[in-house]
């Protein structure tokens, strides 16, 4: 009820009626006037008059579904959210759901998550209503050698979002941190459950510092927001429906074509290309430096002695030599 007041009193500039109200969703006016006061409660402001009625004013920065989806221009990404408060991980989240059937394209998003999961076992905190954190389910029919290929895709997408929504000049260090001035502020943490030749879903979890004002002593000097570097608020609901908006786009695509078509851009968008680079894996370590990425997304390290190496980017580790400042 509480989304169907807020969609009908957006569709007007003016007042509408309490009467209005409870006819088309045939609930009391008290039913009405009660809900008003718990979305006023929930931050949104709401005018009302005993003549004219309610009149929104203005909505609160939260990532629910009736706040995205006016910024959304997509068929199916972020046209099912799954909304809540607090959540352990919105990747465990998605990842049940996707093991029950979620449908291709079913998004988690939580305001605050108090087990966030990093990539290479680390943590990732999202401090209440001043990240993001979200996870989309998809299935694509594509092999499971070329799933990390998502990745590259959804760092394209935040990098444009970043870019449209405040003009920041947002970088990727290969394959999946979002930079800004040297500084990371977003992360990507793509889990897969496939057979040997067929996928079974694949989660692509998002963390973008949006309006987050500090970071803790010992990540501050490679962690940073985008209100940070902005000098002001930035609205998160803008930021992520135009993640949704440049990833369905780049998703389809690479479902057809692989990773060709943005591979110039994703290039052009690099801090790694070009940089004295160490490579860490479970198995062993190497320095290098970047030359090229492939059409498949791999990264091409030449060696000391002249040689290559074409690194994949699974469980490992990529560090700029002196640090990943542009
Ligand atoms: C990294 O840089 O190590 C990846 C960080 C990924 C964090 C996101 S926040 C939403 C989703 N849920 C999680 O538990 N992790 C990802």
């Amino acid at each position: 009820m509480k989304d169907k007041i807020i969609r009908m009193l957006r569709q007007k500039d003016g007042y509408v009626s309490g009467e209005d109200i409870s006819d088309v969703l045939g609930v009391s006016r008290t039913a009405v006037w009660k809900t008003i006061n718990t979305l006023r409660d929930e931050e949104y402001i709401i005018d009302s008059s005993s003549r004219k009625g309610y009149k929104l004013i203005e909505s609160p920065d939260v990532l629910s579904q009736v706040e995205i989806e006016p910024y959304l221009s997509t068929k199916y990404i972020g046209r099912n959210i799954i909304y809540y408060d607090t959540l352990d991980s919105t990747n465990n989240k998605a990842r049940d759901m996707a093991i029950e059937g979620a449908e291709e394209g079913l998004v988690v998003i939580a305001e605050e998550q108090t087990k966030g999961r990093g990539r290479l076992g680390r943590v990732w905190t999202t401090p209440k209503l001043s990240s993001a954190a979200f996870s989309i389910a998809v299935r694509p029919s594509i092999k499971p050698e070329d799933a990390s290929g998502l990745t590259l895709i959804m760092g394209d997408a935040v990098c444009r979002a970043i870019r449209k929504v405040t003009g920041l000049n947002a970088k990727i260090k290969w394959p999946n941190d979002i930079i800004v001035n040297g500084k990371k502020v977003c992360g990507i943490l793509t889990e897969m459950n496939a057979e040997i030749e067929r996928i079974n879903y694949i989660v692509l979890g998002v963390g973008i510092n949006i309006n987050v004002d500090k970071f803790p002593e010992d990540i501050k000097h490679i962690a940073t927001s985008l209100n940070l570097e902005l000098g002001k608020l930035v609205s998160r609901k803008e930021i992520v429906a135009e993640v949704f908006n440049e990833f369905e786009m780049l998703y389809d695509d690479f479902k057809e074509n692989g990773l060709k078509n943005i591979m110039d851009e994703f290039k052009s968008f690099s801090v790694t290309l070009g940089k004295k680079v160490r490579v860490i894996s479970i198995n062993e370590e190497f320095e290098g430096e970047a030359i090229d990425i492939t059409d498949d997304g791999l990264l091409v390290v030449k060696l000391e002695d002249g040689s290559t190496r074409n690194v994949i980017s699974g469980d490992v580790s990529v560090r700029g030599i002196s640090g990943y400042a542009e």
